[in-house]
């Protein structure tokens, strides 16, 4: 029997820009509580994971928590929160939360104790050393969010590490104290319903103990370039994160999950050699999954994806359950990354391979990347290091044709602009027209749930295709689907046994006739029984 993480297709919420309901510009819970027939009804996923909504300063918009058992203002209470977790489950769908380890706020009480002298209870709660003799920091680290990864607190005269912003502080879970309490806020949640945890930077919470610094040759890490990170590529990230204890504190997270039934976790880890990535999902005692984002990282052509997919296919073990990602709330959105029709392929390909995907909200509109002008700029990162800015894949969710697209009131000022094409491209107008990709997104997810091929059939990749053509059978006992997705600029005719159209990328093809060979038009995908 399937778990149900593995039979879903995982809804990503960025709740700052899915549905304000109090006119500040910003979205809230109450908003996506309007919404969820959206989800289950004209979209049909079967889980929803919700970004931070804690309490937090929002120095990096609620990825710094100041208080990791409540809901921040300005999206509401824990009341709604409740609300929200009983019409999702009412609804049969799952709820996932993002749970942020590795750091809290620096206003996070926890913090300012341990701040406060280097005899409070709580020093050791967070991760201070003293610096080198000639006054240097603690070791060479640098913060992904630019800078040295260690701040000089004048104060107590000893520096604190943070791998991402200053008010970021890093916790230390070699603590058994830090470890305890944090289990305690996974208990606060999963006593409330949750279903599971998407959590942040999960590798990052261990760290070589004896803090040496990183070498200075990014060849020696293995790992190819995810995207370009500027000076933080100048180093191997082989001391700042990942350290093998880190399966030690995951089992850990693993047994409060299996102290309730049926929850699940799947850890944010950045890693691309795929036996090595592969190693986090640890013979099953553990995380349930490392999200995989090796279709971020590929190039979009045939041999990439193809590659990759049977690689990572390949290296996941016989115990454990793939997924797939292509797009959230760090990346370039997906339309702008491949392009409009591309990514319409794309779509078939993330819904058909083997293993849970997640999808992006707004991806399926078709959403693409918005330029976000300089005086506009909200995303912290974007302001420290130029050229990293997160803000235009983060814009507001475009429901309808009315002023503000139906996410604000009238005349609010959303938090970041909107696409440019909202008018025709919001969900109202989309779903009006019977090719758009809001109904190929609909199309796909119906399919699925329709497919236990699709859902948890064996994925077997299709030799002898012409170039510029990636193709797959996904079956399960008589059920059989075939994939092909075209990366050429050029049609080609591809053999394959006859069938029918279940779905065309461009929405035009379904229920076609195919027998022997198939016309791939430039840049489709099809799916065929
Ligand atoms: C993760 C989050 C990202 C956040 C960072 C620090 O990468 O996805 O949005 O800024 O961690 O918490």
């Amino acid at each position: 029997m399937a778990a149900w993480w593995q039979e879903a297709v995982v809804y990503q919420i960025y709740p700052r820009s899915f549905q304000d309901t109090t006119g500040d510009g910003v979205g809230d819970l109450p908003g996506i509580l309007s919404r969820v027939d959206y989800l289950s009804e004209t979209l049909g996923v079967d889980a929803v994971w919700l970004s931070p909504f804690y309490p937090s300063p929002m120095e990096d918009f609620g990825y710094d928590v100041s208080d990791y058992c409540n809901v921040h203002p300005m999206f509401g209470t824990l009341d709604d929160f409740d609300r929200l977790i009983d019409a999702l489950h009412a609804r049969g769908m799952r709820l996932i939360v993002d749970f942020v380890p590795n750091h809290s706020s620096d206003q996070h009480p926890w913090f300012l104790a341990s701040r406060s002298s280097r005899d409070d209870p709580k020093r050791d709660w967070y991760v201070w050393r003293d610096g080198r003799p000639d006054g240097s920091p603690p070791s060479n680290w640098r913060a992904v969010f630019g800078g040295p990864a260690w701040d000089f607190d004048e104060v107590t005269g000893q520096w604190y590490l943070h791998s991402f912003l200053p008010q970021q502080p890093d916790l230390d879970w070699r603590n058994p104290e830090v470890e305890a309490a944090m289990h305690d806020a996974l208990r606060f949640w999963l006593d409330r319903g949750v279903d599971g945890f998407r959590i942040d930077v999960a590798h990052f919470i261990m760290k070589d103990p004896e803090f040496r610094d990183n070498p200075l040759a990014p060849a020696l890490s293995g790992e190819a370039p995810f995207k370009d990170m500027g000076a933080y590529d100048d180093q191997a990230h082989v001391h700042d994160k990942g350290h093998p204890d880190v399966l030690g504190a995951f089992r850990g997270i693993r047994s409060v999950l299996d102290e309730y039934d049926d929850r699940f976790s799947v850890g944010e880890i950045h890693e691309f050699d795929p036996l090595r990535w592969a190693a986090y999902y640890d013979q099953g005692a553990g995380l349930h999954m490392p999200f995989n984002f090796f279709l971020i990282a590929t190039p979009w052509t045939a041999d990439g994806v193809r590659s990759r997919v049977d690689a990572v296919d390949g290296a996941v073990p016989s115990h454990a359950w793939p997924n797939h990602v292509l797009g959230n709330h760090d990346e370039q959105r997906l339309a702008s990354r491949f392009g409009p029709e591309s990514a319409r392929a794309a779509a078939v390909l993330l819904l058909t391979l083997r293993g849970t995907p997640t999808l992006y909200y707004g991806d399926e509109l078709g959403m693409g990347e918005v330029a976000v002008p300089p005086e506009q700029e909200q995303d912290p990162w974007g302001i420290r290091v130029p050229g990293m800015s997160r803000d235009g894949c983060r814009t507001p969710m475009a429901w309808d044709a009315s002023p503000n697209a139906g996410f604000s009131s009238t005349g609010a000022a959303t938090w970041l602009p909107l696409h440019d094409d909202w008018r025709e491209s919001n969900v109202e107008a989309e779903l009006a027209d019977p090719a758009s990709v809001l109904n190929l997104y609909r199309t796909l997810l119906k399919m699925r749930k329709e497919s236990a091929a699709l859902r948890l059939g064996t994925y077997v990749p299709l030799d002898g295709v012409p170039d510029g053509c990636f193709a797959y059978v996904r079956k399960i006992d008589g059920e059989s689907v075939a994939v092909l997705i075209s990366f050429s600029e050029h049609e080609m005719d591809v053999p394959l046994h006859p069938g029918t159209v279940l779905v065309s990328s461009g929405m035009d093809r379904m229920g076609e006739a195919v027998g022997g060979s198939v016309r791939l038009r430039a840049r489709e995908a099809l799916v065929i029984s």
